[in-house]
């Protein structure tokens, strides 16, 4: 009998289906009330007590072998009846989200900064008049203000949306003395009506550097680098003087991009030319408002929009798109 119990095992475990006739025959042989089985059942009712004991283990691993190669099939079987599982389909994959055009802009300006020892620093965008203009050489009245139109938001007309980065500059050095090196990212506000090349509200980064005998040269050297490792060594640039009352002299950046596509024409007005942003020499008044002795130290400043080189890099012609969280618009720049 033990014999006969281990070619059955033995059978079923190298047995496969190929189709439900196939498994319906199975449970015929092995399993129904006529099957191999119990029909060895009865038999082992009739063993002596020796026997039994041998046999019966072997009796019952048959038992679970047969079972389980059924109930296999059975499971796999109403799975796919259930649920229609086409293994051959692909997968749900989740969607992952990506970084704004901007956020991406911004990350590889700040790293080129970065190379260079330049830190991160940030400040608040709801500002006081102090920050925002009077330490920084624009005393109440003084025309340039209107170059930059403000958010009052309180009736308080001391309290104000932060109109630039440069406000930035002016918290750094109120807790920190020079050599300073610092990179900072903001968002600034002003009051001008919304268009595709204008809107209240954008992003600059500023720059500043302060230490013994920095000159013009140092200025230029450091925007040199920093529009070339973005935009390519091949790059031209000019520096055209402009006035900043932050900065003695001033100057204004521009670089040739060319004209190789209708946005080309719309971005740079025809020219080719982009100004990309404003830098100077920190005005003298500037370093002493913060206590700074301007006989010691110097050191240049610099302040860009990043929705302009974004615009550029990206060919976007309408800034309004920045900020419409449009997802087929922003799907374009997942990565
Ligand atoms: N704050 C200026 C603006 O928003 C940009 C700027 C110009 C920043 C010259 C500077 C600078 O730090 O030196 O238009």
């Amino acid at each position: 009998m033990e014999e006969k119990i281990n070619k059955y095992i033995n059978d079923i475990n190298t047995l496969t289906f190929s189709n439900a006739q196939d498994v319906d025959e199975f449970y015929k042989k092995y399993l129904s009330k006529r099957g191999v089985l119990n029909d060895l059942f009865s038999q082992f009712k009739n063993l002596s007590p020796v026997e039994k004991k041998k046999t019966g283990k072997l009796l019952n691993e048959l038992k679970t072998t047969a079972l389980t190669k059924f109930k296999s099939y059975k499971i796999g079987e109403e799975q796919v009846k259930k649920k229609s599982i086409d293994l051959t389909l692909p997968g749900n994959y989740q969607s992952a989200g990506g970084h704004h055009p901007l956020s991406q802009v911004k990350r590889q300006i700040i790293e080129i900064f970065e190379k260079v020892g330049f830190k991160i620093t940030t400040g608040p965008e709801i500002e006081d008049d102090w920050h925002n203009f009077s330490a920084l050489n624009m005393p109440k009245n003084h025309p340039a203000r209107d170059m930059q139109d403000t958010f009052f938001i309180t009736l308080d007309p001391d309290i104000l949306l932060r109109t630039h980065t440069s406000s930035i500059q002016i918290r750094y050095l109120e807790n920190n003395t020079p050599p300073v090196r610092i990179i900072s990212p903001g968002r600034v506000f002003r009051k001008e009506d919304i268009s595709a090349r204008s809107h209240c509200l954008f992003h600059q980064i500023e720059g500043l550097y302060i230490d013994e005998n920095v000159t013009f040269s140092d200025l230029k050297k450091m925007i040199t680098y920093f529009l070339k490792s973005l935009f390519g060594e091949k790059l031209k640039t000019r520096f055209r003087p402009s006035f900043f009352p932050f900065t003695e002299p001033s100057a204004e950046v521009d670089i040739y991009w060319g004209l190789n596509s209708d946005t080309d024409y719309k971005i740079t007005k025809g020219t080719g030319w982009l100004e990309i942003m404003g830098c100077g020499m920190i005005d003298p008044n500037v370093l002493e408002n913060l206590k700074i002795d301007s006989t010691k130290f110097s050191g240049y400043a610099f302040g860009l929009g990043i929705e302009r080189i974004t615009m550029l890099l990206h060919q976007i012609e309408d800034l309004r798109l920045f900020f419409e969280n449009d997802l087929r618009f922003l799907k374009q720049f997942r990565i």
